[in-house]
């Protein structure tokens, strides 16, 4: 049996134990500064990473490191409370091997969220910014002997970020009063930030949010067939100029990370409760 395999499933067997008779549909991955989103889930089980065989444990600032499973409007939901980067130092199948987990258990709806830098001038910020695609300079989580049973050789992605998830959020976003703006995610394996020279080229190719993570995720969920909705909370604006008094470092991201994550905990909230799934009990 293929190694990758019998991981995922020795992880899916522990996730199982724990959800006793619970079967979500839909997962949450939590990005860096935005782990306070847990707090709205109502009648937790939390599930440690440490406690997962086969499982890594999240090093990254701002990271917690369990699955929590729950509620939250009004739908079963499993959010990860913290994720795995490349920059780590994880091959791409541990980075990834959550949201195999998460198929396995059945999940078909996955919401993904990070902290991204701005290129678009027009974003400020604390902005909420709908990902509508992305363009990646990450190594590809997919290459390698094709895993089968989750997925072709060669997955589509013309629509790798879901269109109906997106009208849902911005009627969602509509009904509370809140601005989304919509943007295109610019994926590098980090852990540097980007020179201006390198923030003027991803600008001039289409970038308009700059991060380090997420492409993995929604690359795995999508050859899959887990409907994706993506969203980045802006936590700096990147420069594209070398001034030195301008300084980007981890710290002012996880706080206007943790300002914005109430805005975005309401908004996830209201989008799954409109989302229609039949629920098992
Ligand atoms: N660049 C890359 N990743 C990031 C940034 C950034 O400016 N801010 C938060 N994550």
């Amino acid at each position: 049996m293929d190694d990758r395999i019998l991981r995922i499933d020795n992880a899916t067997r522990h996730i199982r134990s724990k959800l006793s008779d619970r079967n979500p549909k839909i997962g949450i991955v939590l990005g860096s500064g935005l782990g306070s989103l847990a707090d709205k889930i109502k009648e937790q089980t939390v599930i440690p990473y440490k406690e997962i065989p086969n499982f890594p444990v999240s090093t990254a600032i701002g990271h917690k490191g369990n699955f929590i499973s729950g509620i939250l409007g009004g739908k079963q939901v499993l959010a990860m409370q913290g994720r795995f980067h490349y920059y780590e130092g994880y091959p791409m199948e541990t980075v990834t091997i959550a949201i195999r987990v998460m198929k396995r258990l059945g999940i078909e709806f996955l919401f993904v969220s990070n902290a991204a830098g701005a290129c678009n001038p027009s974003y400020k910020v604390g902005d909420l910014v709908i990902i509508s695609d992305h363009i990646s300079m990450m190594p590809n989580p997919l290459v390698g002997p094709n895993m089968a049973e989750f997925g072709p050789r060669f997955p589509d992605m013309t629509s790798a970020y879901d269109q109906e998830l997106q009208q849902l959020a911005l009627s969602a976003a509509d009904e509370m009063g809140l601005e989304l703006k919509k943007g295109i995610y610019f994926g590098s394996t980090g852990p540097t930030y980007e020179t201006p020279a390198e923030v003027r080229f991803y600008k001039s190719v289409g970038a308009d949010l700059l991060g380090m993570s997420t492409v993995p995720e929604v690359i795995v969920a999508r050859h899959c067939g887990i409907r994706v909705f993506g969203m980045s909370v802006v936590t700096n604006i990147s420069n594209t100029c070398n001034k030195a008094s301008i300084l980007n470092d981890g710290d002012d991201v996880v706080e206007q990370a943790n300002n914005a994550a109430r805005r975005m905990s309401e908004l996830f909230e209201k989008i799954i409760s409109k989302i229609a799934i039949a629920e098992t009990p």
